[in-house]
């Protein structure tokens, strides 16, 4: 029994297509990039644009913008063949399943869930935040808080959280809209995208009249610039490492913006619900990815424009709720929208937890057709064909993580599984056109080996790039996978009869 048996591309093409049984086939190309954007816009443009600026590329993090859509677009033109090609829920799982075996299928599909389950985890908790914060902190800060989280309030008394309760009543919300179906859960993203979108270009088409153009000079953070302290004289900024100012500080600033484009390839776990993959799947992908690098360099621009990216480093400035600190600061008749924006925010993560929890559950469906773990995950709804009992167990791992684990643990972690399941795919793409060099591809990334090795090795500089408790989480829990395999994945696989 090899552990890099493949399931052949014919098996696969044919469950795709016996849609009779499986899911339905509703989603347009309009829906697919409304999809990809729904995932794509969030926490990532509206919070870390900011953070980046602050941190290392001043207002250049309009050029750390572009450097990571180039990373994306290499891992995109990749997953935009494979998408075409094999138009299957599983996405980079199902992908590797056929060019590298079972059990490189199964490494990336455990990764996958870091990026979905703990991506739609880390969003919920942000969720919760931004709803206390458009309350006036009303929320009693135990029932909005992990139990790791505690605070000291200005009269002396220590508040230690108990349980975010908040981001557990969006997820669960979210997940009866799932359940309930993927054409009601696709018009409710579209929406919630018309809405964040709406904000967004409203932002930089007023935010446009507002620039200072003192603001970009320099544009890049120079290397002597001082360290920041804050009042406790604890150094909260400093500027001396490579990747922190001038050139570097564009690539460090993509690291961390690098957050705000994932989502893209949740796109291609739809892949089974597009009425016409071959055509839509390229279309889905790409055109969201361009169309979010183009508003993130605009935002990006005006941001920086309207106030200075030093304000972004001062706790008594502008370092938290960057983007209604700019317009309040910044653009003086326009306080609505700093309203405006903090709920395009709640919407905007709204539909990045709603395509995260799609995509993982569309996933585990994948993954439990093929044996690897337990039938539940594929078990649709009579009526509504949806995975419902996926959803089900997914709400229950992904509220335990929400409830009790604070954000920033799952955050870089995301990054993480999904960086390396853009290496496979990369890998993968490439693999697949030396195999079988004859195969129908209804989309071809351009300059084949080049696309994909520079995709891969661009992936790879990111993950070397997180820190290293990020890495070891990461580690453990992929060591974690293994024992879960060869327990019981690799006895229950259908590759076996
Ligand atoms: N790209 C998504 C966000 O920024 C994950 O929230």
């Amino acid at each position: 029994m090899s552990l890099f048996r493949r399931k052949s591309l014919d098996l696969l093409l044919s469950e795709a297509s016996n849609s009779e049984k499986g899911l339905k086939r509703t989603l347009g190309a309009g829906n697919l990039i409304a999809l990809g954007i729904g995932a794509i816009i969030g926490a990532g443009l509206f919070v870390r644009t900011a953070a980046a600026a602050g941190q290392a590329a001043g207002a250049g993090v309009t050029l750390s913008f572009i450097v990571a859509a180039v990373g994306c677009a290499f891992a995109g033109l990749c997953y935009a063949e494979f998408a075409s090609m094999i138009p299957i829920s599983g996405s980079a799982y199902a992908y590797s399943y056929v060019t590298m075996g079972e059990l490189v299928a199964w490494i990336i599909g455990w990764a996958l869930i870091m990026e979905y389950a703990l991506g739609a985890a880390t969003v919920s908790i942000a969720w919760s935040e931004y709803l206390n914060k458009l309350l006036g902190g009303q929320i009693p800060y135990e029932w909005c808080h992990s139990p790791f989280e505690s605070f000291t309030d200005s009269a002396g008394v220590l508040h230690a959280g108990m349980i975010n309760a908040p981001a557990l009543v969006i997820l669960l919300l979210l997940t009866l809209l799932l359940i309930k179906g993927t054409q009601e859960s696709a018009t409710v993203n579209a929406i919630i995208v018309f809405i964040k979108v709406a904000v967004v270009l409203i932002f930089i088409a007023i935010g446009w009249q507002y620039i200072k153009p003192e603001n970009y000079v320099p544009y890049l953070i120079p290397e002597n610039t001082p360290p920041v302290l804050d009042k406790a004289g604890k150094v909260i900024a400093e500027y001396s490492q490579w990747n922190k100012h001038g050139w570097g500080g564009v690539l460090g600033g993509a690291g961390i913006v690098f957050f705000a484009f994932i989502g893209f390839d949740a796109v291609s776990t739809a892949a089974q619900e597009a009425k016409n993959p071959k055509r839509d799947m390229p279309i889905g992908i790409l055109g969201s990815l361009v169309i979010c690098t183009i508003l993130y360099i605009l935002f990006g621009h005006v941001l920086t424009g309207v106030a200075n990216w030093k304000d972004f480093v001062d706790p008594e400035k502008g370092r938290e709720a960057s983007v209604a600190y700019a317009i309040t600061t910044g653009m003086p008749k326009f306080g609505w929208l700093a309203t405006a924006v903090t709920v395009a925010i709640l919407a905007g993560f709204s539909s990045v937890i709603l395509v995260m929890l799609m995509g993982q559950s569309r996933i585990f469906y994948t993954m439990s057709n093929d044996g690897l773990i337990p039938k539940a995950f594929g078990q649709l709804h009579a009526k509504y064909k949806t995975p419902y009992k996926a959803n089900i167990i997914l709400f229950v791992f992904v509220g335990l993580f929400a409830a009790f684990v604070p954000g920033h643990v799952a955050g870089d972690l995301t990054s993480f599984g999904t960086l390396f399941a853009f290496v496979l795919v990369s890998i993968g793409v490439w693999i697949l056109r030396v195999k079988a060099p004859n195969l129908e591809r209804p989309f071809k990334a351009p300059l084949a080996p080049v696309v994909s090795v520079l995709g891969a090795l661009i992936c790879l500089a990111m993950i070397y790039g997180l820190d290293n408790e990020t890495l070891k989480v990461a580690f453990g829990w992929m060591a974690l996978g293994l024992v879960v395999y060869f327990l019981y994945s690799k006895k229950h696989s259908k590759l076996n009869k």
